[in-house]
């Protein structure tokens, strides 16, 4: 096979590299919402290894944010409500082991904000009723820079537009929105505020709300933020919100990611941290859906009637953000004209709920298109199972070069899927653990079975983050 030239591919770096920030619940939340009232959010700031490093921030001392309802569904739809956001009050700060944060938002790696859901004009049931998934997005709006303060001033903070989007922002959901008709006068929850008086027999732990009561002006007290919810009152909140199914495993701590695709349209993608390497979305993965998403954009014919494989997916992100795009491009085509178009999505046994689960949230995407998705567990290796699979026209393979034990099997699993002369295979990666040396073994052996070149021009963010694609050929 080729000879791979080594100095063009090895990636000359150091170890720490700048990394993507992902917004992560660090508190769970309740997603039964009223309108109008005060909600707490307590927020994290962390790289896809779960840390955070100073340096990487070049300077900027937070982010604010700002949020907004995600109506997530088969039809376009006209949002009638607004989020508010404003920072946490003093005691949340003290609650949360956070030095007091002037803005809503991030300061560091740590932060929070209060939020309410708001009426544009007034809203009858049909509107919170609605048949669309609801989300709550949380995105960064500015960045905070530190201004040292001059004339013996004191320091103070300057607030800049965002030019660089290494944040990945953060969906909550989907959240139930309930409305107080009686309020403030026979609503149970708002009523024992505003009297000042609980009564036990009736009480409602205002902790279902993982919030502060609307009280116009005033904030909320920190000790009513998190405790857990006791089993009655459970029950009496199902009673009022009229949902019997809310349980204390209801409260949401996962995070999700949002992708807007052409036509107004979201994927969404659930993460699981708790599931460790396969529950979330890796930094090459933005990268390699962003550069074969471009190349459809200007050529549908790269995607458009193909088999196509995203080997080891984790979430199934990057599958189902191709095959959500060609759904989206196919509509308004004459169906019968077009070739199906197959994304098969693979991982480990364990993976396999998660990326079914988000198959399931994004259905609607691809649903009456030639567009289809598969699930289908795959270990490297596996030489027989992988060729009932194919063959394929692009495989995908991102964030997969990590453990020296498994190179031969992961190598041997794309010489499988390739089909020469027939199939494009790319492969995200960014260098973590391996050290050069093992870098260099795993880039060798791939040279005596496969053309490797380095695909040119992944955009700034790549660079900046020291991800490459490589594309492979026989
Ligand atoms: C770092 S994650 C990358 C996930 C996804 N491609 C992304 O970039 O977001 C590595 C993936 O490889 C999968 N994996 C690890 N060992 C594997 C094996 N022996 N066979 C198949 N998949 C494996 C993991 O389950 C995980 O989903």
């Amino acid at each position: 096979m080729a000879s791979l030239d080594y100095n063009s591919v090895i990636m000359v770096q150091n170890a720490g590299v700048s990394a993507k920030y992902r917004l992560c619940l660090k508190r769970p939340i309740y997603p039964c919402i009223h309108l109008n009232m005060w909600y707490t959010m307590d927020l994290m700031l962390v790289s896809e290894m779960g840390l955070f490093k100073k340096e990487d921030m070049k300077g900027i001392e937070g982010f604010t944010l700002s949020c907004k309802i995600l109506n997530i569904g088969p039809e376009d739809y006209f949002n009638q409500l607004d989020v508010e956001v404003r920072s946490l009050c003093e005691e949340a700060c003290e609650w949360s082991g956070l030095t007091n944060i002037e803005w809503a938002g991030i300061c560091g790696d740590k932060g929070g904000l209060e939020f309410r859901v708001v009426a544009k004009n007034s809203v009858g049931d049909n509107e919170l009723c609605s048949h669309h998934r609801r989300y709550l997005h949380v995105y960064p709006s500015a960045e905070v820079v530190h201004n040292p303060g001059s004339g013996g001033d004191p320091a103070e903070y300057t607030q800049r537009d965002i030019v660089d989007h290494r944040l990945v922002s953060l969906v909550i959901g989907p959240i139930e929105l309930g409305q107080c008709y009686k309020y403030p006068s026979s609503c149970i929850h708002h009523q024992m505020f505003s009297n000042g008086f609980r009564d036990d027999a009736t009480c409602i732990d205002d902790s279902l709300f993982n919030s502060s009561l609307e009280c116009s002006s005033s904030r909320s007290s920190p000790s009513s933020f998190y405790s857990s919810p006791s089993p009655e009152s459970l029950v009496s909140i199902s009673t009022i919100s009229n949902q019997s199914s809310w349980t204390s495993e209801t409260y949401l701590v996962n995070n999700h990611r949002a992708f807007s695709l052409p036509h107004n349209k979201t994927l969404v993608i659930q993460e699981l941290w708790d599931a460790g390497i396969p529950g979330k979305v890796w930094d090459s993965a933005f990268i390699v859906a962003q550069y074969m998403g471009d190349c459809f954009l200007k050529n549908e014919s790269v995607l458009f009637g193909k088999r196509i494989l995203d080997l080891s997916t984790g979430t199934g992100f990057v599958g189902l953000y191709l095959a959500a795009l060609c759904g989206v491009m196919s509509n308004g085509k004459a169906v019968k004209e077009m070739k199906q178009t197959t994304v098969l999505l693979t991982d480990l046994e364990p993976a396999i709920d998660l990326i079914e689960k988000n198959q399931s949230l994004n259905h609607y995407l691809f649903k009456d298109v030639k567009v289809s998705t598969e699930i289908e567990v795959l270990s490297w290796g596996d030489v027989s199972k992988t060729r009932r699979l194919g063959p394929f026209d692009i495989v995908l393979a991102s964030d997969v070069i990590y453990e020296p034990e498994l190179f031969d099997a992961l190598i041997q699993t794309f010489v499988t899927v390739c089909t020469p002369n027939q199939t494009h295979v790319y492969v995200g990666y960014k260098r973590r653990g391996l050290s050069p040396q093992e870098e260099e073994e795993f880039f060798l052996k791939l040279a005596e079975e496969f053309k490797v070149t380095v695909v040119e021009g992944i955009g700034k963010a790549a660079e900046e983050q020291k991800i490459k694609i490589y594309k492979l050929t026989r």
